[in-house]
Order: structure tokens, then C-alpha cells, then sequence
């Protein structure tokens, strides 16, 4: 063997990062700086929520809260709610960048030919027809290597019809009379393990561990785009939703640290990752705990190229995990990978590489239920749902038929179903409404637990039922797994002691009784993060209210003033006005915020708006705590509520048709 095709230096698309991450913070404000002024409002909490005396419907005022505890309220949101409505659209249907079909094919243990594809190929003659595959696998990268490189054997293994493989990755080419026509690239699972080794004792069976992670989807937009999914999770599987798992970071890596090391990102530097060049080896990953109770672990991952541990950082030296499928991901996509849609590829050849993916994790459940090993498997498919609020929608179909499989195959039996996301979708139009704000900080997790389990440690099931309406973290979600070690502890005895002794903490396993009054605070969720909102309606003829309608009337009349053929609009009407806010209202310091949702009438036209104005303070040099100034924004756009008709015919813009009232 040699070393080849190694230290392939990947850093090609922070460019495109930086691109989107402008194109996802053009919020549209103008910056106001407004002396302080005293609250003189009498607040009413308004809750349940009353009808109010408009006609229109405005749906926030007809909402509940999912979440509805002492320490927390996170209102219910409507998935096709009127102010994000108009991000909610079919996409084309995504079509890999070839033009012919696949080949090759594999299933759980062979490589075949696709005859079917021979004409496509302009295949006539099969005696200068062959195909060979390479056998490679991974190189241990040196200190300060990134996790990239592989070995490849250089003896390419000729077949022409079908070959069973022995090895993990492996390569393929064809030939037709001496060309090339063909590259692929396939992974199997081979046994990594004695085989028939499994001592038939009488301990219990330990349960499977299988965690599907979807990337950049909240609970909301899961509903929207995967409702065979849905279905499936709910009236099949019987999963147990979380209505308020609540991201503790920004993004991918410390919302999954969180739940696979228990540490946050801070805590996770001191432990074992001092420095960005490093490796994570010696993080206490919880699947070093399932590999010492002699579990069989995998991670696989899609996108690779910004894997959770690889992106601007330098993976691992050893493997994590017996399996690791990242070495074939990475690879494939180097060579093969096409269709780069923003970020990623989402293609591997003719494949489209999420469907590589389930096939995988379809392919690994298969092979654990042969050998009767018990396994802890991570798999986390970013490609589709990463960049895009509408992809996920293609997916449902693949998602719903890998569950249901497991389901119809009894692997869910002796298996714990951990589906889940790491938070919504962190930029695109949505992002700046105001439930797309609170989408982002709430992430989708289901649970779903063996029927027999749920029976026979009925106190684990029914405090993991209490707890999905209450107030959780991705920390919970890591003492879970501490407990799923050793399932067969959880007895209502022992969860009662445990309740009974434990202290306020950070985290808590799912299956106790999380505290009624838990809050952000102590769950350690920084109140930026915090979805839990306080709405309390305020009097529409109040100082803030009025204040904050006429910076939205201002902000509009701006909007309007480059278009000639709108008239200027003036404020007839404050319909509603309401405050949320996050954390302690009464000690808003710097930095602290307000959301101001009014909605109101104009003339001429009589068009009905709804706007959200952020208040933020600040504190400036000399100035006295008392006389904290702030600055007033318009966050997301203003919605409109009613019909525009032909009142804007004279625009062909899209918002503006919004806004214009046309001179006549
Ligand atoms: C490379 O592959 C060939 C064919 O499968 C095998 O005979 C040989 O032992 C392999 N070489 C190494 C170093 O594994
Ligand atoms: C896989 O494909 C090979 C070759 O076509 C076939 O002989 C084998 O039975 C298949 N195995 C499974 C599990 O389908
Ligand atoms: C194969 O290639 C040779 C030379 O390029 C050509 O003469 C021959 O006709 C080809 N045969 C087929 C079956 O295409
Ligand atoms: C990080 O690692 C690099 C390379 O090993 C080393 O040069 C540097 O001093 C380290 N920095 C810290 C803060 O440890
Ligand atoms: C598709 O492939 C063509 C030719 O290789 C390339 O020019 C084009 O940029 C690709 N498009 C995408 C979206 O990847
Ligand atoms: C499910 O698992 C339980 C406990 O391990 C076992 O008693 C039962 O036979 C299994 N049922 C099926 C259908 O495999
Ligand atoms: C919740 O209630 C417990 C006991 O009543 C109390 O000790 C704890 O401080 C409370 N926690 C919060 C965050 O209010
Ligand atoms: C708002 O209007 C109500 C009823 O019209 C009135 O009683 C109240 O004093 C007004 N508040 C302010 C701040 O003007
Ligand atoms: C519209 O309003 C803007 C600012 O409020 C003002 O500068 C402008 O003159 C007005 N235009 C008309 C036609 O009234
Ligand atoms: C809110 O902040 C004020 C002022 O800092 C403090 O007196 C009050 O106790 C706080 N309330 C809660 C519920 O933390």
C-alpha cells in the first residue's frame, strides 16, 4: 500500500460562508437613537389570550402556549402562520449534475453491474466490458492533520456482473474497450468484531442506541415539510415529541457537544480540546461509554466537509468509532461529489448522498441484527436540510421508509430511536420574522422507547411523557444516554430516590422529573437563546406602542419614498400592541431586549400591518444606569394583512406591493 491522495487541503468555500452570511443578516433597519423615556404603560398579562375588538383575525392572539410552566412559556406556533407564509414554497425537485445513471450498485454485501444502464453507456459488446474495484481506508492523520487522508491499495479487483466484498470502502471503475466510463465509490459493514461470540447469559439484552440527526430543522418546520415522517414517528412508532428542546448554542457543534460530551463549548476547552489544531480524541465522547460495555459504535455523517468536529477544525487522529463513515463520505465527495447547492454537494455521482447515508445506517442495522450485537449509532445528515427551509420536504419520503423499516423489522424492539435537530434554520427570509426567531431556538427531538420497555418501567415512560412539555436541553439529552446504559436500573423506586435527592441542576435525564419551575437560567440556555417568551399586551394608545407604530409607519414611508407612483402613508389606526421580552423584565440592563408586535391601519387605502420592533438598550459612556438609551429596529419585514387588491398595480416589485398605495 501506499500513502495516496492524502492531505487533500480543503478550505474552499469560506468565501461563500462569508457571502451567505451577509445575504442572511440584510434585515432590513433603520437605526433610530431615542432619548429614554419611562414605560407608562399598564400591563395585562394576557393570558389565555383574548379576543380583541378588530375584526381581522391577527393569529398570535389566537394562540396558546406549547410550553406553559412556571418557569417557562413557549407560545404554539402555526406552521403555516400568515407572517411566514410566504417562505413556504415547493422548491424544484433536486436533480444530480450527471447525465448519465448509475452502473454499479451495492447492497448489503456484493457489488452488481446495472444492466439496465448498458444502454445509456452504449454497452454492446460485454467482452470489452469490465469493471475493478480499489480497496481504501483510512490514514491516521499526524498532529495537526486534518482528519482527510486515506490508503488506498493500488490492485484494482476486476468483476464483471457481480463480486461479493469483504472490505469497508471501497472504489470502483469500469471500462469498455479500454476507456473508462464509470467511477463510483460503496460502502459495506463488515464484521469488526468475533463473530458468534455473544455469550448467552442470563443478563438482560442491552438496548440499542440509534440517533438520526437531521441538520437546521425546528420542530415547526418539521411538521411543514415531513408529514409521512410525522406520521410515521406518531401513530407507528409511538415516539414521545419535545415541545420545548431548546438549543443552548449557535450552531451545530456546541448543540452536539452538548449531547455527546454533556460539557458546553467553553468547558469543552479545558476538559480536552485546548486548542483549534488539535484533535478530539480524548473528549469524553458518550460512545466511548457504550464501547466499553462492548457496544458496537458508528458515526456517520454527510456534507463531510463540514463535519461537526471537521469544519475549521481538525477532526480526530484514531477513529472515534469501530465505524466511521466519514472516510468514504469525504472521499466520495472529493472525487465524485456534484450539484453544490450554497454549501455542499448534495450528490455522490448519479446518488444523492443523504439516500447514500440512510442506506448506510439501513445497511449497519441490518448487519448488528445478523451478528445479535448491540450498537450506539450517530448519524447525522446535514446535505439536505442545511441550507435550504423547503428541502427537508424531500427527504420525507426516505425518512419515513428508513423508520418504518426498523419499525416492521423489530429492530425498534431492542432499539432507542433518538431523532432530532440542532436548531432551526439560521438564515433565509423566515429568520427574520418573529417566529422564525423562535423556530430557530427550537429544534425537533422525538423519543421513541421499545413497547415492552415502556410497560415494564412505566415511571421512565411517563415522566419522559411530562417532560416533553416542559422546558429541555440538549444537556438532558446527554444524561439520558448516561442512563440508557444501563436501562434496566430505571425502576420507579430508583427514579423516586433520585428525584428525591437530586439538587437543582443544569441537566437532568429525560426520564425524571424535570422541575416545573425550571427557567433558561437554570438550565444554563443563554437568554439570547432562551424561546422562552412572555407576551403581555400593552394599551394601544401607551407611549411604546404609539412610538414604536409610528417608527413602522416611518420605516415604511423610507421604503415607499424610492418609489414615486406610492403615497406617503399616514397612521390611522394602532389596532394592537404587545410586548415580549425574555428573561426578567424588571432589571433590563445593557443589551437587554424588547419586541414590540403592533399591527395598525394607514390611509389612504386603509391597509392593515403588522410590524415587530426590536428595543434595544445600551449604555453609554457617562450616562447613568437610570437613563439607559436604546435604539429601535425594524426586525424581519412588515406583513401585511389584508388584501392590497389593485391598490399597488403601478409596482411590480414584490414587498412593495405590499406597502404602495398608488397615485391615481
Ligand atoms: C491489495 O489488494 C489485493 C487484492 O485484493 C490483495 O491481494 C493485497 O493483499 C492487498 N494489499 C494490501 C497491502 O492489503
Ligand atoms: C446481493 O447481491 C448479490 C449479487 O447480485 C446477490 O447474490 C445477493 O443475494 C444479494 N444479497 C442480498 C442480501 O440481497
Ligand atoms: C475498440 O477500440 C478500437 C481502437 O480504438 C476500435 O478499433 C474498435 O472498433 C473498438 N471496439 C469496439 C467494440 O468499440
Ligand atoms: C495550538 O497548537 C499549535 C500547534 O500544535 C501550537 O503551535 C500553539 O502554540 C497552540 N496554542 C495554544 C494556545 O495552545
Ligand atoms: C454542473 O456540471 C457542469 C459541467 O460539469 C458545471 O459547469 C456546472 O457548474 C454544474 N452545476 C452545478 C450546479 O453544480
Ligand atoms: C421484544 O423484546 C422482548 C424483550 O427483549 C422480547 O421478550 C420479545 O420477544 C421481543 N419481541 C419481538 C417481536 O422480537
Ligand atoms: C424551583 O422550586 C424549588 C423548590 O420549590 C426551588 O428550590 C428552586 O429554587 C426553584 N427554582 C427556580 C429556578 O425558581
Ligand atoms: C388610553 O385610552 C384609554 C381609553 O380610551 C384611556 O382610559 C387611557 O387613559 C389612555 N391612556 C393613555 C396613556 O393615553
Ligand atoms: C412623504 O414623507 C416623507 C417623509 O415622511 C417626506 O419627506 C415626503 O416629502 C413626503 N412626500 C409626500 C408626497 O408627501
Ligand atoms: C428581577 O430583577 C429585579 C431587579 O434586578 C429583582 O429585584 C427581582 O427580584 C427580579 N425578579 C426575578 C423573578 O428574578
Amino acid at each position: 500500500m501506499n500513502v495516496s491522495e492524502s492531505c487533500w487541503k480543503l478550505r474552499p468555500a469560506i468565501l461563500l460562508w462569508i457571502l451567505i452570511f451577509f445575504c442572511g443578516s440584510v434585515l432590513l433597519f433603520i437605526d433610530y437613537r431615542l432619548p429614554y423615556r419611562e414605560m407608562d404603560v399598564k400591563m395585562t398579562l394576557i393570558y389565555p389570550l383574548k379576543s380583541t375588538d378588530h375584526k381581522i383575525p391577527i393569529r398570535e392572539n389566537l394562540r396558546g402556549y406549547l410550553i406553559k410552566t412556571t418557569g417557562c412559556r413557549i407560545p404554539d406556533m402555526d406552521p403555516f402562520d400568515p407572517t411566514v407564509r410566504e417562505y413556504i414554497y415547493k422548491e424544484n425537485p433536486i436533480k444530480c449534475n450527471v447525465t448519465l445513471p448509475p452502473l454499479v450498485e451495492a447492497n448489503l454485501t456484493s457489488l452488481s453491474v446495472i444492466k439496465s444502464s448498458f444502454k445509456a453507456y452504449k454497452i454492446k459488446y460485454l467482452d470489452v466490458f469490465v469493471c475493478c474495484y480499489f480497496v481504501f481506508k483510512r490514514y491516521d492523520p499526524k498532529k495537526d492533520e486534518e482528519d482527510n487522508d486515506i490508503l488506498i491499495n493500488r490492485t484494482c479487483v476486476k468483476f464483471k456482473y457481480s463480486i461479493l466484498i469483504k472490505d469497508e470502502f471501497v472504489k470502483v471503475k469500469c471500462f469498455y474497450n479500454g476507456s473508462e466510463i464509470y467511477k463510483d465509490f460503496f460502502c459495506f459493514v463488515p464484521p469488526k468484531f468475533e463473530i458468534n461470540n455473544e455469550i448467552q447469559n442470563s443478563m438482560r439484552k442491552p438496548l440499542s442506541i440509534l440517533i438520526a440527526g437531521l441538520d437546521g430543522v425546528s420542530r415547526v418546520n418539521l411538521h411543514r415539510q415531513m408529514r409521512k415522517t410525522m406520521d410515521i414517528l406518531k401513530n407507528e412508532l409511538k415516539a414521545v415529541e419535545f415541545l420545548g428542546y431548546n438549543k443552548i448554542g449557535d450552531n451545530t457543534f456546541p448543540n452536539l457537544i452538548a449531547i455527546l460530551t454533556g460539557l458546553s463549548e467553553d468547558e469543552l476547552s479545558q476538559v480536552c480540546w485546548s486548542n483549534n489544531t488539535d484533535h478530539f480524541d480524548n473528549c469524553p465522547f458518550i460512545w466511548k461509554k457504550y464501547k466499553q460495555k462492548k457496544f458496537v459504535t458508528s458515526y456517520a455523517e454527510d456534507a463531510s466537509w463540514m463535519g461537526i468536529f471537521n469544519y475549521q477544525k481538525n477532526g480526530f487522529c484514531k477513529q472515534p468509532t469501530d465505524y466511521y463513515w466519514r472516510t468514504f463520505s469525504f472521499t466520495a465527495d472529493k472525487q465524485i461529489g456534484n450539484q453544490i447547492l450554497m454549501n455542499n454537494n448534495l450528490c455522490l455521482g448519479a446518488r444523492l448522498e443523504y439516500k447514500i447515508l440512510l442506506d448506510y445506517i439501513k445497511n449497519f442495522v441490518d448487519s448488528m441484527r445478523i451478528y445479535k450485537k448491540a450498537f450506539f449509532n450517530f448519524f447525522w445528515s446535514a446535505g439536505l436540510s442545511h441550507d435550504f427551509l423547503n428541502y427537508p420536504r424531500f427527504g420525507d419520503n426516505d425518512f419515513a421508509k428508513l423508520f418504518n423499516y426498523l419499525h416492521k423489522t423489530d429492530t425498534l424492539n431492542q432499539t432507542v430511536l433518538i431523532f432530532l435537530s440542532d436548531h432551526g434554520i439560521r438564515w433565509s427570509g423566515i429568520r427574520s420574522t418573529n417566529q422564525g426567531m423562535l423556530e430557530e431556538r427550537l429544534p425537533f427531538l422525538f423519543i421513541t422507547l421499545p413497547k415492552w420497555y415502556k410497560k415494564e418501567f412505566p415511571m421512565v415512560y411517563e415522566n419522559l411523557q411530562r417532560n416533553s412539555k416542559r422546558l429541555t436541553t440538549p444537556y438532558d439529552l446527554h444524561y439520558t444516554l448516561r442512563d440508557l446504559l444501563d436501562p434496566y436500573k430505571l425502576t420507579s423506586n430508583f427514579l423516586k430516590k433520585r428525584n428525591q435527592i437530586s439538587s437543582e441542576s443544569r441537566s437532568y435525564s429525560l426520564f425524571d422529573n424535570i422541575p416545573e419551575n425550571r427557567t433558561c437560567d437554570s438550565a444554563n440556555i443563554p437568554s439570547h437563546w432562551c424561546a422562552c417568551q412572555e407576551n403581555v399586551e400593552i394599551e394601544v394608545n401607551s407611549t411604546m406602542a404609539v412610538e414604536a407604530t409610528e417608527f413602522a409607519v416611518a420605516y415604511l414611508n423610507a421604503k415607499i419614498s424610492d418609489f414615486k407612483q406610492c403615497q406617503n402613508l399616514t397612521l390611522k389606526k394602532i389596532i394592537s400592541a404587545k410586548v415580549s421580552f425574555s428573561g426578567n423584565i424588571s432589571s433590563l440592563g445593557e443589551g437587554a431586549k424588547k419586541d414590540f408586535t403592533v399591527s395598525f391601519v394607514t390611509v389612504p387605502g386603509d391597509a392593515i400591518f403588522e410590524a415587530t420592533v426590536r428595543q434595544t438598550f445600551f449604555k453609554e459612556n457617562g450616562l447613568e444606569n437610570k437613563e439607559l438609551p436604546y435604539t429601535l429596529k425594524i426586525t424581519g419585514t412588515v406583513s401585511r394583512l389584508n388584501l392590497y387588491g389593485s391598490q399597488s398595480d403601478c409596482v411590480s416589485d414584490f414587498h412593495m406591493k405590499l406597502y404602495c398605495y398608488c397615485n391615481t
